[in-house]
């Protein structure tokens, strides 16, 4: 006998056929009355219930959403570093000295590997609270806060990118690696982790201040050995670092160049930030596939800027871009305050972020702009099945303002405005319920 691994949800969906930037309302699909057969951890069924119940057997167990939810697929934060759990909301400085006062001091507890599992556990069960089930996710240059952090992953089967930092100047002794053990370091972890389960390596030299051009060199000839890693680093964040950086590595044309010399951008490159990168460099960006990460509460929180989104994404040269935390300077772990910020940054430069752009930004935005699109941040068949389910009623204030809207489009943008983890009411990661809010929360 075999035992199915069947399961369905019924309720209100939404999900992306496309990009709604350039397809317009198109690219949405939004079923009232959906239902989504799950088996083996990957969709198998996603339509109408009114179709699709007649052909369900009865043993396949059925759970359903009231009208008051929405379900759509797991959020994807495409940049966020885990070991910086414990420093989020640390006051008072912009970049290079918040690294220096804060980050570099809390990272140095991660040689002790209790404490990486202990940090790691809360970051990914803090994330499953907000609804994000795939993250491009930074550890420190410690080999063993990656086994911590991969290991936590593997017990909840999330689908993580994430890589040991790479940094060997310009930061405290205890957090220096050289560019031979960085390379050797990454390389063990990327045979112990990449492609385990649903485990993915990202080689991560933390940015280009913090490497020497040996190790930049080093990193660049790994993702060769390697290429179906990612790349993920910090470019053009905060105008200090730009001129920095730019003082490091004379030789290069600018900032993004230092990665281009390494040959450390490309397709499966994610760059935080890039809020100051020029014409030039955007352009560069685009023909050679490199995403960047928008990581709207970090850049507000520390005064780093107002990233342009439209700008970087226009027709003509499209950048990818996705959405990101980049917790600890980011502020909250919820995708939907994150796009709160993004539409106001949006607003000061000019332009309103749509709540359909936003909430495909949230999820296949974010899974195309890390490569993970054939297999994630879309409810369809075939893909693997993490889900968040959104509860549109999650405080009094929402409840009160959703009787005065008039569409679904409305109701999801007052989400991204007023909801936080609250409204996540279910988290599904692989076809399984990971996190169910209790009834007090
Ligand atoms: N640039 C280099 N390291 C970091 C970091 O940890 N956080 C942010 N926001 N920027 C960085
Ligand atoms: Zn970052």
């Amino acid at each position: 006998m075999t035992i199915s691994h069947r399961c369905a949800l019924r309720g209100p969906l939404l999900t992306f056929k496309g990009d709604p930037f350039t397809m317009g309302d198109e690219a949405c699909v939004f079923i009232n009355d959906a239902l989504v057969v799950i088996n083996d951890g990957h969709f198998e069924q996603v339509g109408d219930a009114q179709t699709l119940l007649s052909s369900l057997s009865d043993d396949v167990p059925l759970i359903e959403y009231s009208d008051q939810h929405v379900m759509m697929a797991g959020f994807v934060d495409c940049h966020v570093h885990y070991p910086q759990t414990q420093i989020i909301g640390a006051f008072g400085e912009q970049l290079l000295d918040w690294l220096n006062q804060y980050t570099f001091i809390a990272e140095q507890q991660f040689a002790d590997k209790s404490h990486a599992d202990r940090v790691a556990g809360v970051f990914l069960d803090e994330c499953l609270r907000a609804g994000t089930t795939t993250a491009a996710v930074y550890c420190t240059v410690h080999p063993q806060s990656v086994d911590a952090f991969f290991e936590a992953a593997s017990l909840r089967n999330m689908r993580m990118i994430a890589g040991k930092v790479l940094m060997d100047r310009h930061a405290p002794e205890a957090l220096l690696d050289t560019a031979i053990r960085g390379y050797d370091e990454s390389k063990t972890l990327i045979n112990k982790w990449h492609g385990h389960g649903r485990n993915l390596y990202a080689i991560t030299p933390r940015f280009a201040p913090t490497s020497t051009a040996e190790q930049l060199e080093m990193a660049g000839a790994l993702w060769q050995e390697y290429p179906s890693c990612y790349i993920q680093s910090h470019v053009s964040e905060n105008k200090e670092e730009v001129s920095w950086a730019g003082s490091l590595f004379p030789q290069c044309h600018g900032y993004l160049d230092i990665y281009d010399h390494f040959g450390l951008i490309g397709q499966r490159a994610v760059y935080g930030h890039g809020i100051w990168l020029t014409e030039s460099e955007l352009q560069r960006c685009h023909e050679s596939g490199t995403a960047i990460a928008h990581c709207p509460t970090s850049n507000g929180f520390l005064g780093s800027g107002l990233f342009d989104i439209f700008n970087t994404i226009k027709r003509e040269r499209p950048v990818a871009v996705g959405l990101a935390t980049d917790l600890g300077a980011g502020t909250s772990f919820s995708m939907l305050q994150t796009l709160n910020e993004a539409y106001k940054v949006s607003q000061l430069n000019g332009h309103s972020l749509s709540a359909m752009q936003a909430f495909y930004l949230a999820t296949l935005g974010g899974a195309s702009a890390l490569d993970l699109d054939s297999q994630i941040g879309s409810v369809e068949v075939g893909k693997e099945a993490d889900l968040v389910v959104l509860d549109l009623c999650s405080t009094e204030a929402i409840n009160f303002r959703m009787q005065y809207v008039k569409d679904i489009t409305e109701a999801l943008f007052v989400q991204m405005i007023m909801g936080d983890d609250r409204a996540v009411a279910a988290t599904y990661v692989a076809g399984k319920l990971q996190y169910q809010r209790s009834v007090n929360n």
